[in-house]
């Protein structure tokens, strides 16, 4: 009977559904995550593999384990499973990931550019830069191991010829990171096609940073 974590199934199923109306997925592209339960028993409870999320029910969030021994759910899960528990590990501060295949993130994975700090919100959100990851081919962990590299102490990153992954503090936070990830690679797509990109300035966006790093602390602490 798969009735345990249903809050969080549910809050898993409903920002599918939510990223398939803003735009930044469709059917079944992407993948999302959250924590459940204790910290020591390592659990998430994630979008099952190739469902499409118009059609996705609360039962058929998969609850896992690191391992993706199954915990709860009818389906097996996201095929990015690896992904999300290398973030989990590496990062005390994120409770919930996201993964998309946003037009113009891809776009910026495509072209190997990393996003500089144009607007404010890069660095004051994201933490600095969102970096393009080396390849990794899907669904292995050796692409979740040059995501995790890329990441560093930030919340985004571009995942080569592929997509996009953010994370947060919560579902709700990831997914205004996702939001955040694909309206800044429009405006970077747009202004390099003007041949006028200019950056912030270097003291800007490093008090941004430390006011970056004063939230990330409080986070890590829990
Ligand atoms: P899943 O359906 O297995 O989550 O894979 C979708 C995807 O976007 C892989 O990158």
């Amino acid at each position: 009977m798969a009735d345990r974590f249903l809050n969080e199934r549910r809050q898993v199923m409903e920002v599918a559904k939510e990223l398939e109306r803003l735009g930044l997925v469709a059917v079944s592209s992407g993948n999302i995550s959250v924590r459940v339960g204790d910290r020591k028993h390592n659990l998430m409870a994630i979008t099952p593999t190739s469902k499409p999320y118009a059609e996705l029910t609360v039962d058929e969030v998969a609850v896992v384990d690191y391992e993706g021994e199954p915990v709860e759910g009818d389906l097996p899960p996201s095929s990015e499973m690896y992904l999300h528990v290398a973030i989990y590990q590496a990062r005390p501060d994120v409770q919930a990931v996201i993964h998309t295949h946003s037009i113009y993130a891809s776009v910026c994975a495509v072209a190997g550019w990393d996003i500089p700090p144009l607007v404010d919100e890069v660095a004051v959100y994201l933490g600095g830069p969102i970096k393009a990851a080396q390849y990794g081919f899907p669904g292995t962990r050796d692409l979740a191991d040059k995501a995790v590299a890329a990441l560093e102490d930030r919340k985004a990153i571009l995942l080569r010829n592929h997509g996009m992954a953010a994370c947060g503090a919560s579902l709700t936070e990831a997914l205004a990171h996702c939001r955040l990830v694909e309206r800044v690679a429009q405006i970077y797509v747009h202004a390099r096609n003007l041949g006028a990109v200019n950056v912030l300035p270097a003291d800007v966006v490093e008090k941004e940073r430390t006011m970056y790093l004063m939230k990330l602390r409080a986070q890590q602490k829990g």
